[in-house]
């Protein structure tokens, strides 16, 4: 199959981008389930926009380099808190359903370490749905190919060329293309405890460090405060957006916990709030989220409402049990503005990317709007660019390594093992011993193997302990604690790490 552009993954950013490209290029998107399996999808909390006449992008800019602890690129992060009006408006314009109050202006709500109301919704808690959908309804002559994982790029002469894709059956493509786009989003499944979608294992990481690019950040995972705590596990995600309307965290007795923390209280920065829960489950409480103040609480969170029903949690207790886990990844795949990577004619954009925008910790409601911002960036980009490159296919110049399927880790002791060790909160101790475990599973090996003869069940697997060998090294190269990346032996933030970044790259690494 030939193609102008393939785009792997089907989340806001990716859909942004199709939307946007030239009508004239021939466009595939190729899907590992179905479009409506992203994390996007799943996104109930919305998009951070100054729009209000208090609020002003130099005030959403000072907020996202405050929750990113300093680490971000100030200048994407200026670009995109400016352009964040715009990108709404046009929204609006066409049509997409935010939610608007009596007088019909659009509602804005507040959310963790937002200095005012600027967070816009869809569907109540529905605003990843609204904004794929609506998207989706945009792309209709765009092919996609759904239920196809994508586990190898194809790369000629330093250049990307296309991509190896297989479906559960183990039919396999091949898509060649002037333009290829990692956007399948972070790595939330390699934790036992995450609000992501199963689909989200790492994929475009592996995919892109075993191509050769660059990644840096790995160590900025970010854990959400506030998981439905049901069966032992995260349930799904209780929407901060519930603690914007007044809900507070308390233990079984009902204290308090957030008294005396931050100033935010409640509200304060992610890591802030996550660290603190955290500490008060290790020492054998539960913690609740106090729903009680909040008014006809089906009505303004139908889908955490739903969620609770599910999991036999009757939200009219005044009372929800939270658990923090994995969310987002600050790191990535390094890339410019335009969301190039460190490979020719080989792009990045949404959550597997790193452009710096969220520094060591992402503000609320920023992701969708990244992936709105670098979307609409990467199709001008594109459709402005002239590539007539003829198309080979990669030879391997190796002998072909193909390491024995018993060298990939159980999954569940994959992901309980970045819990404990790779978790909220780390040490040298645990992460030596978590990298000494992954490295048990022959990684050298498997950056290089052949990955042709493997189920999609296998390549999974593969792509998971790529992913959390690469945060764990991270994690134990920035000896300081910053934003998602907390080390008890180095508890403080160090100023000469501020600007740092622990760049990855197969060939070796850099600070
Ligand atoms: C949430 O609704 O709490 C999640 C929103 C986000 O991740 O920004």
């Amino acid at each position: 199959m030939q193609a102008n552009v393939v785009i792997i993954g089907s989340g806001i950013a990716a859909l942004q981008l199709a939307k946007k490209l030239s009508s004239d290029l021939h466009v595939i998107i190729i899907t590992k389930a179905e479009v409506t399996t992203s994390n996007s999808y799943l996104a109930q909390g919305g998009i951070a926009v100054a729009l209000s006449e208090h609020d002003d992008p130099s005030k959403h800019y000072e907020d996202t380099l405050e929750a990113g602890r300093f680490h971000n690129n100030h200048e994407a992060v200026s670009l995109m808190t400016k352009e964040a009006p715009e990108l709404i408006n046009e929204l609006l314009h066409e049509g997409c359903p935010f939610d608007r109050d009596a007088s019909g202006h659009v509602k804005l709500g507040l959310e963790g370490a937002h200095s005012e109301k600027r967070i816009i919704h869809g569907g109540g808690d529905a605003t990843g749905k609204t904004v794929v959908d609506f998207l989706h309804k945009q792309i209709d002559h765009i092919t996609v190919i759904e239920n196809m994982t994508v586990y190898e790029l194809l790369v000629n002469e330093d250049k990307c060329i296309g991509v190896k894709a297989k479906d559960c059956n183990g039919r396999s493509i091949q898509v060649f293309a002037d333009h290829t786009v990692i956007a399948t989003g972070g790595l939330g499944q390699l934790y036992s405890f995450t609000s992501n979608a199963e689909t989200v294992t790492g994929d475009g990481l592996a995919l892109a460090y075993r191509a050769g690019a660059e990644l840096a950040d790995m160590e900025f995972v970010q854990f959400h405060p506030t998981l439905l705590y049901a069966g032992g596990k995260g349930a799904g995600l209780v929407s901060e957006a519930v603690r914007g309307e007044g809900a507070r965290l308390v233990t079984e007795d009902g204290t308090y916990i957030m008294e005396g923390v931050h100033p935010y209280k409640d509200l304060a920065p992610r890591h802030v709030v996550s660290q603190t829960i955290y500490n008060w489950l290790k020492k054998g409480h539960t913690v609740y989220l106090d729903i009680s103040s909040i008014d006809d609480f089906e009505a303004h969170f139908p889908t955490v409402a739903s969620i609770c029903k599910e999991n036999g949690i009757d939200v009219n207790n005044g009372k929800i049990p939270v658990v923090p886990g994995c969310h987002f990844l600050m790191g990535g795949i390094v890339t410019d503005l335009n969301g190039q990577t460190t490979i020719p004619q080989l792009y990045a954009i949404g959550e597997a990317a790193c452009t710096g925008i969220h520094g060591a910790n992402r503000l609320a409601s920023n992701s969708l709007l990244e992936g709105l911002f670098f979307g609409k960036r990467l199709a001008a980009f594109i459709n402005g660019s002239k590539v007539k490159e003829k198309k080979l296919v990669r030879k391997r110049t190796n002998e072909k390594i193909t390491p024995s399927r018993s060298m990939l880790p159980d999954i569940t002791k994959l992901k309980n093992s970045m819990m404990e060790r790779t978790g909220i909160v780390r040490s040298k101790e645990n992460l030596k011993k978590q990298l000494d475990f992954l490295e048990g599973f022959a990684i050298d090996q498997w950056l290089e193997a052949d990955l042709d003869y493997l189920s999609v069940e296998e390549l999974n697997k593969v792509f998971m302990l790529i992913s959390s060998w690469l945060v764990t090294k991270a994690a134990i190269t920035r000896t300081e604690s910053r934003g998602g990346h907390l080390r008890l032996d180095y508890p403080n933030e160090d100023k000469a790490w501020e600007q740092t970044q622990i760049i990855q790259h197969i060939k070796g690494g850099r600070v």
